[in-house]
């Protein structure tokens, strides 16, 4: 038996460990290791959310978290839009000694507790209108007998031995801390209590026999997956902190508790004496979804994306690639890391009673709303504060206002009185500026919004690939900006259809504008699905003309038919976006946050 003292190994045994670093190779890793060709990776794409503790209801910083994956999900949908090329998943983690402590003290039995949180969470999804196909949870067969499997690879391959684990351990945080990460705060009594430097949550002190990981062997195999794959863990300044993290010694990690301590979990298959440490079992799940141990689970890994917070990074992008380089498979392709909301510059929390209830803000500003709010407002490098009279001002003018506007202007039936696509003048609007002849009516800013909406699908996909959605949404915004300018200076309502001189220019007006909007529209629609789906539709818009691959902006300008010319517009069904300014100022009132 070994003795391992919080985070310090001091003895190793079995394994040779030169055969595993050598297996370790992550170019084998890397470049092909499950048989899947590229092509296959480029097409098809797993995106997962983490999965959500159970010991309390869901807050807006669990939803965000799924927004964002919902976000690139939708968004890798319109650029590949079989259904079957994408998978998503999200779910509830739901052992734990934190889960066990929970139920314990709202006196339910642990399997009651779990049942009613994962309950809400999955109705919060499906209210917020999250498009995972996959909800796990952690207490399903399924997922017992993935995560016993894969404790049976590792335990194969060596990795496993079992030592005298000694060390603080947090259960709220469900994680081991080192002596330097612990500080002395004064408790309800007044005297001082051992709590996380980090998250200030109380810890206590562990010794018992347990199963370790050996972590210590992947330092470098994780070093060298990481340089070698610089966007592995995006926005930058995350890959950053885990290869600083990784320049320091890796000790080895407990992956097992006392059952006596901790039963609530996945017992050691064969030694039923100790319970699966939490997050090893929180982390197959990622595997569970796709089928893991069967075959199939194969040609999706590769593909996939984890969308998580900063404060689970550890676990994500070094315990879980080491597991995972440990059982034969490659690290997972992206890691994609998100900041906190603060509400009222505070740390959300139950104790502090500032916790936001999603469900609530759901129904104040409108699922699109909030979505569109929590999308536009977050900034994955940077935490972001909360709070009502900002969503309300957002709201109103980039959606009600800007975009809602710019849609009623060129669809009112003053206007546009035949409710259709008109067409579009090419000598009023020839494809050069230099080209524009006596009839031409076309300004330079005109070309430069041509030129900038041409290029805002691009713009919005990049974006999307480096985790920065509120800058696409930025990008949307300012175009919408350019657009409105747009009507402003050309002020269609002073142009006369009976005119023939007036008339095509009027046609080329309300024609570039509302190929803006179908841009628009096309582009929100992993941000504000509704609210895209009624923009669209009013613009006559068909189902299957809704994808990146199909919308080719503005075609007769560049000399193509466009399909749209002609086209009658859908039905009118209401305003876009309601103005929460004047419906619901009361409730802003009432509820500051
Ligand atoms: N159960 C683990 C994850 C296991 S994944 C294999 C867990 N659960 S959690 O419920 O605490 O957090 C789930 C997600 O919500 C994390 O990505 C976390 O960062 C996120 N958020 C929790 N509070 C948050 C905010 N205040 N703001 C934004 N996101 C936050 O960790």
């Amino acid at each position: 038996m070994l003795r391992i003292s919080a985070f310090r190994l001091l003895g190793r045994t079995g394994a040779s460990r030169l055969s595993l670093l050598e297996d370790f190779s992550l170019r084998h890793y890397s470049s092909d290791p499950l048989g899947v060709r590229d092509d296959t990776r480029d097409a098809r794409a797993y995106f997962t959310t983490p999965i959500f503790y159970v010991n309390a209801a869901p807050h807006i910083g669990h939803l965000y978290s799924a927004l964002l994956a919902d976000a690139l999900c939708r968004h890798h949908r319109l650029r590949v839009p079989s259904a079957a090329t994408t998978r998503f998943s999200t779910g509830t983690d739901e052992h734990g000694l934190k889960i066990q402590q929970a139920a314990a003290a709202a006196g339910l039995a642990p399997s009651e507790l779990c049942d009613r949180v994962s309950a809400q969470f999955q109705q919060l999804f499906r209210e917020a209108d999250i498009s995972s196909t996959d909800f796990i949870r952690t207490t399903e067969a399924r997922h017992r007998m993935a995560v016993q499997h894969f404790w049976g690879v590792l335990k194969a391959r060596g990795l496993l031995y079992k030592g005298l684990y000694e060390g603080w351990y947090c259960a709220s945080d469900e994680c081991f801390l080192p002596e330097a990460k612990v500080t002395r705060q004064p408790g309800p009594s007044g005297d001082l209590c051992p709590v996380s430097l980090e998250s200030g949550h109380p810890v206590s002190w562990t010794k018992e026999e347990n199963y370790i990981f050996r972590l210590s062997q992947f330092r470098e195999p994780l070093q060298r997956w990481l340089r070698g794959d610089p966007q592995a863990i995006t926005p930058e300044p995350f890959h950053h902190a885990v290869l600083q993290w990784l320049e320091e010694e890796l000790p080895d990690l407990s992956v097992s508790r006392r059952s006596s301590h901790l039963h609530w979990g996945i017992p050691v298959p064969g030694d039923d004496s100790q319970t699966i440490y939490v997050w090893l079992d929180a982390l197959v799940n990622y595997l569970t979804v796709i089928g893991y141990p069967n075959a199939e689970f194969k040609s999706w890994w590769p593909t996939t994306s984890h969308i998580i917070g900063k404060d689970i990074l550890k676990f994500h992008a070094i315990y879980w690639p080491a597991l995972l380089l440990g059982a034969g498979m490659s690290p997972p392709h992206r890691i994609y890391v998100h900041s906190h909301w603060t509400v009222c510059g505070q740390k959300m929390s139950k104790s502090l009673g500032n916790v936001v209830d999603p469900r609530t803000c759901l129904d104040r500003y409108t699922v699109d709303g909030f979505r569109y709010f929590l999308l536009r407002q977050g900034v994955p490098n940077w935490d972001c504060d909360y709070y009502g009279e900002k969503v309300v001002k957002l709201l109103d003018s980039e959606l009600a206002f800007a975009l809602g506007g710019l849609l009623n202007r060129c669809t009112a039936n003053r206007i546009n009185p035949s409710g259709t696509y008109p067409a579009f003048c090419t000598t009023c609007f020839p494809s050069e500026p230099g080209l524009v002849g006596p009839s031409g009516r076309a300004q330079a800013e005109d070309y430069a919004l041509v030129s900038a909406v041409a290029t805002l699908p691009k713009q919005v996909a990049d974006h999307y690939d480096n985790f920065q959605i509120y800058k696409a949404l930025e990008a949307v915004s300012s175009c919408v900006r350019q657009t409105n300018g747009f009507v402003q200076r050309h002020a269609p309502w002073k142009l006369n259809w009976e005119s023939p001189v007036d008339a095509p220019w009027l046609g080329t007006v309300l024609h570039v504008a509302l190929e803006c909007l179908r841009v628009f529209g096309t582009l929100l629609q992993p941000v504000t699905p509704s609210l895209a789906d009624k923009l669209l539709s009013r613009l006559g818009v068909s189902a299957t003309e809704r994808g990146l691959g199909e919308l080719h902006f503005l075609p007769r300008f560049y000399g193509h038919p466009c399909p749209f010319e002609g086209r009658r517009l859908g039905p009118e069904t209401g305003v876009l976006f309601p103005r929460l300014d004047q419906s619901r100022a009361w409730l802003v009132k009432t509820h500051k946050t």
